[in-house]
């Protein structure tokens, strides 16, 4: 899942920020779905390398996934934003999440470590 992150990486379309992040995601079929991050000129429709894995997959009929993955090139592991934790938490549940930089950092968090006491559909009945 690195690897298909940091390849999804190579793809990035980052002009303004110059930031390129990569992200994959694992459906429970075994299929990979890969994402990066697209910027705009309209800067406020910019969407996140995560987001673009999650909506592919979900796009092409994934309904159940395993684990995401996220890789940037900082010395801290980059971690998702508050809106990619949101949506990956409704699509992909309490999966684990991969993070790695360039320079072999690692870490695996659970979703629910990142966005608890999440506010969900569990709420709207
Ligand atoms: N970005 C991601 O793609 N994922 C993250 O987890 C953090 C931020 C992107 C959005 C924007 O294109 C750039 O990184 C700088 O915020």
């Amino acid at each position: 899942m690195i690897a298909a992150a940091l390849a999804a990486r190579e793809k990035a379309s980052a002009p303004y920020s110059k930031f390129k992040v990569g992200a994959a995601v694992l459906a429970s079929t075994g299929e990979i779905f890969e994402g990066c991050n697209i910027e705009s000129s309209s800067y406020g429709l910019t969407i996140c390398a995560e987001r673009v894995a999650i909506f592919k997959a979900v796009s092409e009929g994934a309904d159940a996934f395993e684990a995401i993955a996220v890789v940037a090139d900082t010395d801290k592991l980059t971690t998702p934003c508050g809106a990619c934790r949101q949506v990956i938490w409704e699509n992909c549940g309490n999966v684990y999440v991969h993070l790695a930089n360039l320079h072999g950092l690692r870490e695996v968090i659970e979703m629910k470590e990142l966005l608890p006491m999440a506010f969900d559909d569990s709420f709207l009945d």
